[in-house]
């Protein structure tokens, strides 16, 4: 069995209940491809963040209370996202998207591993109301992504806005928003701003001298047909001593065509 920290969908391993059972009979393969029935037989967790209602089954997804500050600035900031297309690259339960959907995010094109999130993800999008209309759920790896918006059937794709939201980095996630935004610049002539949202674990050494952020705009600057601005830095929570959790804002745009 891995152990939590390094494992990709982050699953909690090692909880014991102190008294009674989490969950009822499960099938064989209940980790990877668990059943309808699987769904029905564990121990679901609810609570309410910023007025939206928040599923999750505890033996199976993790949940981070310290992400509240940051699903309020989602709710506060970025207008782009009323209105237009936003994609969540590391969906989970939905943190992020849910806020999305109360901004009303036209459609949130959502991609997680682990079918357990995908689960939580799908009843909270019930639960608060939302229309699951507007909410595209693949539980698959990422690197399926562009493929899955060209084939979506959306004609007028008005992606604004792109969530990256793995620890301890999201980089394997950039070249995929990026490819997102060229294929979208390739099919009009308009020039569109989108914001990437992107979440790291940084050394307070690395904030300080200002190094984060100038890697990170040097790496995504390897795509030479845009320009990336850093328009905001957001300390979210301590991970370990001298070890933050940050989500930086950065606003792409194509460089003018000759
Ligand atoms: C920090 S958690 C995301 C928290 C999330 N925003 C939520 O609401 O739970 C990162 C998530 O990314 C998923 N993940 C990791 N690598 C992935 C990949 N290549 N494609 C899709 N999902 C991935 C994990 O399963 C995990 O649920």
């Amino acid at each position: 069995m891995p152990i939590t920290e390094s494992d990709t969908m982050r699953r909690p391993f090692h909880l014991y209940p102190l008294y009674g059972k989490f969950n009822g009979e499960l099938s064989k393969n209940y980790w990877l491809q668990p059943t309808h029935e699987d769904f029905e037989n564990v121990l679901w967790c609810h609570t309410v963040q910023n007025g939206i209602h928040q599923y999750w089954a505890p033996m199976f997804t993790m949940f981070s209370r310290g992400n509240i500050k940051e699903k309020k600035r989602i709710l506060d900031t970025f207008e782009e996202i009323e209105g237009n297309d936003v994609v969540d690259l590391y969906a989970g339960i939905g943190y992020f998207t849910l806020s999305y959907l109360k901004r009303n995010a036209r459609n949130c094109f959502c991609f997680e591993l682990n079918p357990w999130s995908t689960q939580a993800l799908k009843r909270g999008v019930t639960s608060n109301g939302f229309n699951s209309q507007s909410v595209h759920v693949y539980t698959e790896n990422n690197i399926n992504a562009l493929e899955r918006i060209k084939n979506s059937g959306i004609k007028d794709l008005r992606i604004r806005h792109i969530n990256l939201g793995l620890l301890p980095s999201s980089k394997d996630g950039w070249p995929i928003a990026q490819s997102i935004i060229h294929y979208q610049d390739s099919l009009s002539d308009e020039n569109h701003k989108v914001t990437l949202h992107i979440h790291e674990n940084v050394h307070t050494n690395q904030l300080h001298d200002g190094t984060f952020i100038e890697n990170t705009i040097g790496r995504l600057s390897v795509d030479n047909r845009y320009n990336y601005d850093a328009i905001h830095l957001e300390r979210i929570k301590t991970f370990a001593p001298d070890v933050w959790h940050v989500c930086l804002d950065i606003y792409v745009h194509q460089k003018l065509k000759n």
